[in-house]
């Protein structure tokens, strides 16, 4: 199963990722997740990227297409996986056709969520995640049981700093110029399937699996 999830920031990519990876025994291949401990190592690659994810732009295609290229070849990688949050531009897409070309692979489900900005904004404001396993929370939808720790492993909770209401705005616009594109360009390969990222978390996953296992 090679697969990629699309949609705007909030849509809840990274939340059904971890879901379906644990299902299907394949891994999650984050971009925004591998530039996040880039940076929190202060590597090159991190340091550069920085000064653009906190202004929510996307970061230039020459760091993310060797990161994920390197990713790609990886063992773990061979039997399928879901990328989340690649491609982001038409650019980028063509740029992935090409790696997997190579590989004799080749995308076989876009699984784009659809969400309204407003609910996103709602989202990702209140979004929480565990510093240690990664893990996702919401302070509304989602709280974990004890206030600004981690269900899974007692982690410390944190915001991501941008998740403010003025980066997360700039990070849809961004969407919408950008990335929005990318669901005529995988619908004309006839491999889109559009799901309502509005319904609850587990609605939707089991729409994904009713996607995943139909073919
Ligand atoms: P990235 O880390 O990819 O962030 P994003 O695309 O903005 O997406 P998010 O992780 O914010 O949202 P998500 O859809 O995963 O939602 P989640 O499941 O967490 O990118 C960050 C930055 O890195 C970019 O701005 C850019 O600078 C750079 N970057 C990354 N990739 C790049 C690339 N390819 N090229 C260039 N630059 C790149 O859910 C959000 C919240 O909602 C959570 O709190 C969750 O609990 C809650 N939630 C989820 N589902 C539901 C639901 N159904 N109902 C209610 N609440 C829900």
């Amino acid at each position: 199963m090679n697969i990629i999830f699309l949609g705007p920031p909030g849509a809840g990519k990274g939340t059904q990722a971890k879901i379906l990876i644990e299902k299907y025994g394949i891994p999650q291949i984050s971009t925004g997740d591998m530039l996040r401990e880039h940076v929190a190592k202060g590597t090159e690659l991190g340091l550069k990227a920085k000064e653009y994810m906190e202004k929510g732009q996307l970061v230039p295609d020459e760091i993310i297409l060797g990161m994920v290229k390197e990713r790609l070849s990886q063992e773990d990688a061979q039997k399928g996986f879901i990328l989340d949050g690649f491609p982001r531009t038409v650019a980028q897409a063509e740029a992935l056709d090409k790696i997997l070309e190579e590989m004799g692979k080749r995308i076989e489900y876009v699984l784009a969520l659809i969400v309204p900005d407003e609910e996103l904004v709602i989202r990702l404001t209140g979004r929480r995640t565990c510093k240690n396993c990664g893990m996702m929370y919401h302070i509304k939808f989602k709280p974990p049981k004890e206030e600004g720790k981690c269900d899974v492993c007692g982690g410390e909770l944190y915001q991501r700093p941008d998740d403010n209401e003025e980066t997360v705005r700039n990070r849809l616009k961004v969407y919408h110029e950008q990335t929005a594109p990318l669901i005529e360009y995988y619908k004309k390969k006839g491999v889109l399937f559009e799901v309502d990222g509005s319904k609850s978390i587990e609605e939707i996953t089991q729409q994904l699996i009713n996607i995943l296992e139909k073919k």
